[in-house]
């Protein structure tokens, strides 16, 4: 029988996949676009606020964090992903607090932090989870839970190719900067074997309905819906794009 709890993306980013996560993907653009809405996210947060980043992976975002002045926790279960973000963020580890936990249990107390952020993991976990994940954000979130969504069906090359036309005829200067990302990413795979490594990881897709109902159900408004990639945003209609959710909580 199948198990509706069961997510790999628990148990496999450590090793190679750990190593080179952050060499796998810093040339995507939606990787710099998401920086940049994050950046931005944080720049209207007071300084002294407390932020709650899971799962932290390799601490992309904490050097933000910290040049913001915010008290930051970063939490993940992967303790190789988080050796990684120890070594990357060097110096900017001042004010960022890094725990090795599970985000379906978290050991903070209720009303404790500001600001959750959650990137780049409710597409490698079943809706059932997202749910408890939820729950706990809930009671540990004093202001408001930014999470972002990929939707799994955006990946696959059908969706890719759309995305790429859509965006080339929107901004046809971009396809200089697109072959030399292009470029510099076939530079780097030495081989098929490598490219390949991350096909293990489960992925889930959760659709807009799914999507509102467990926010509603956990006792979260959405405040804010932020398109991350400028490359789905024209195509709404076909493809569940990859968005930002700014949550806030309702009484309930
Ligand atoms: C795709 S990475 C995202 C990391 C980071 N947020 C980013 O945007 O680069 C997914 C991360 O989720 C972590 N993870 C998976 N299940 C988790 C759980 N139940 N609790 C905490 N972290 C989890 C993995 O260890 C991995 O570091």
């Amino acid at each position: 029988m199948e198990n509706k709890e069961f997510y790999n993306a628990k148990y496999i980013y450590k090793n190679e996949i750990s190593r080179s996560y952050v060499d796998q993907r810093k040339d995507e653009i939606v990787w710099e676009i998401e920086e940049n809405i994050i950046k931005k996210i944080i720049s209207g947060i007071p300084e002294g606020n407390s932020v709650m980043d899971v799962p932290f992976g390799t601490g992309r975002f904490g050097k933000i964090y910290a040049n913001a002045g915010l008290i930051t926790y970063g939490v993940d279960i992967s303790k190789e992903m988080l050796d990684e973000s120890i070594s990357l963020l060097g110096k900017n580890l001042t004010n960022i607090n890094i725990i090795c936990g599970d985000a379906e249990r978290l050991c903070f107390h209720d009303n404790s932090i500001d600001y959750i952020f959650c990137i780049r993991l409710f597409h490698l976990i079943p809706t059932k989870i997202a749910e408890k994940i939820l729950d706990e954000f809930f009671r540990i979130a004093r202001k408001k839970v930014i999470i972002q969504v990929f939707n799994v069906k955006d990946m696959q090359l059908k969706g890719m190719i759309y995305r790429m036309i859509s965006f080339f005829l929107h901004k046809p200067f971009s396809i200089f900067s697109f072959i030399k990302r292009l470029g510099r990413r076939f530079l780097r795979l030495k081989s098929k074997k490598e490219a390949n490594k991350f096909d293990g990881i489960q992925c889930f897709s959760h659709n807009n309905s799914q999507l509102h109902d467990i926010f509603n159900k956990s006792g979260f408004k959405i405040s804010e819906i932020i398109t991350i990639d400028e490359l789905y945003s024209r195509l709404d209609w076909i493809f569940y794009p990859s968005k930002l959710y700014i949550l806030s909580k309702n009484d309930r």
